[in-house]
């Protein structure tokens, strides 16, 4: 029997993307699997975790959970495309600065929903920063290391936009 596929075309961290692939393909596999940018995880495939995030059209979402048919037309960033001309972004220095990683899992899936909503929101709360957090599972760094590398990512940006 013929798989049935799907023609999409996306932009992936700024390059469009030409693909036919299965209908029932994720997005997480697509990227992983077919485009080879491993550095989006698969934890729990269920949308607990939160390992998978990627951003879609400005908004958090987790990869396990899409098809991949759902990406065409939109603009996905993965944490492949954090960096700014070969470096860290200041959220990514600021997981450094702080010690906000230790295997490392989590960490994609924590960068991409905590930069969502700083280019939402330059200024958020403690409890908007901790409740864009809450689809993220760490089972080792802690949170509040990864809480305060946000914190300070936003002063930053703050600083940056009045300065
Ligand atoms: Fe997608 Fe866990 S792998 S939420
Ligand atoms: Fe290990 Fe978060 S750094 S799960």
């Amino acid at each position: 029997m013929t798989q049935k596929t799907v023609h999409i075309e996306f932009i992936l961290n700024n390059e469009t993307m030409v693909l036919d692939i299965p209908t029932r393909m994720s997005a997480l596999s697509v990227i992983r699997d077919v485009l080879g940018l491993t550095g989006t995880k698969e934890g729990c495939g269920v949308g607990e975790c939160g390992a998978c995030t990627i951003v879609v059209d400005g908004q958090a979402v987790n990869a396990c959970l899409m098809f991949a048919g759902q990406l065409d037309g939109c603009a996905v960033l993965t944490v492949e495309g954090l960096e700014q001309k070969g470096k860290l972004n200041t959220l990514q220095e600021k997981f450094l600065d702080n010690h906000a990683v230790q295997c490392g899992f989590c960490t994609p899936g924590v960068l991409m929903s905590t930069h969502a909503l700083l280019e939402e929101n330059t200024n958020p709360s403690d409890n908007e920063i901790v409740k864009a957090l809450s689809g993220n599972i760490c089972r080792c760094t802690g949170y509040q290391q990864i809480f305060s590398s946000v914190r300070e990512a936003c002063s930053n940006k703050t600083e940056d936009l009045n300065g």
